[in-house]
């Protein structure tokens, strides 16, 4: 699997980050970190460098788990101090159970239909599902050469993403599931909407 120099190395992927969130990086983690109550199991999948660990949870009395494809990000985790485990979220084993299960930023690698893993976050989770997701990307910017070379970043090993999803299309997902959706919100100065879902 060959994945862009972006998902190779933890401090490449932070340093983009920061750079595309300025001011409102640190808002992507405590708005799920506030959700989350001490004493519970989280499992993150999709954990990229496991940042909503190392900058939020590894202080507090949480049992987390990341899960990704990427085996230098998992263990990056470990050496970290948390649990982590190389997994293909494509493959459809059923995730592992936890009280929280969390994915940020992520869902758009299963487009065009994302709702089998939403449902299989689902069926792990025994107290809610936390997403959040990019719904300003310079993947869909309208300067070309800037979409395509965001699109190459941002390729973790199946091919330059060309889906992601607007506000709109986000919205349309998780309508399909009515009132379970408890939450939802724009974070990060309006970069990402989030979304809390009962199992
Ligand atoms: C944009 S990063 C997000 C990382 C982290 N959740 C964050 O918000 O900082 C997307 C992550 O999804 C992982 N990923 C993509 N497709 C995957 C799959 N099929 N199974 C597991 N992980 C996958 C990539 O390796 C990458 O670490």
């Amino acid at each position: 699997m060959r994945t862009s120099l972006v998902y190779r190395n933890r401090r490449i992927y932070e340093l983009l980050m920061r750079g595309l969130y300025r001011t409102h990086y640190a808002a992507r983690f405590t708005a799920i970190d506030e959700l989350i109550p001490d004493g519970v199991r989280v499992l993150d999948v999709c954990c990229g460098p496991a940042t909503l660990y190392t900058r939020c949870l590894r202080d507090r009395s949480i049992d987390y788990t990341g899960l990704d494809r990427n085996a230098g990000f998992v263990a990056d985790l470990i050496a970290a101090g948390g649990h982590g485990r190389v997994w293909d979220v494509r493959d459809e084993t059923p995730l592992p159970a936890a009280d929280f299960v969390v994915m940020q930023a992520s869902l758009y690698h299963f487009l065009p239909d994302a709702a089998p893993v939403v449902d299989r976050m689902r069926a792990a989770a025994g107290t809610a599902v936390i997403v959040t997701e990019p719904i300003r990307n310079l993947a869909t910017s309208e300067h070309r050469v800037v979409a395509a070379l965001a699109r190459r970043c941002t390729d973790a090993g199946d091919g330059a993403q060309a889906h992601r999803f607007t506000e709109t299309t986000l919205d349309a997902l998780f309508d399909r599931y009515g009132s379970r959706v408890t939450r939802r919100a724009r974070i990060a100065g309006g970069r990402e909407k989030l979304y809390v879902l009962t199992p």
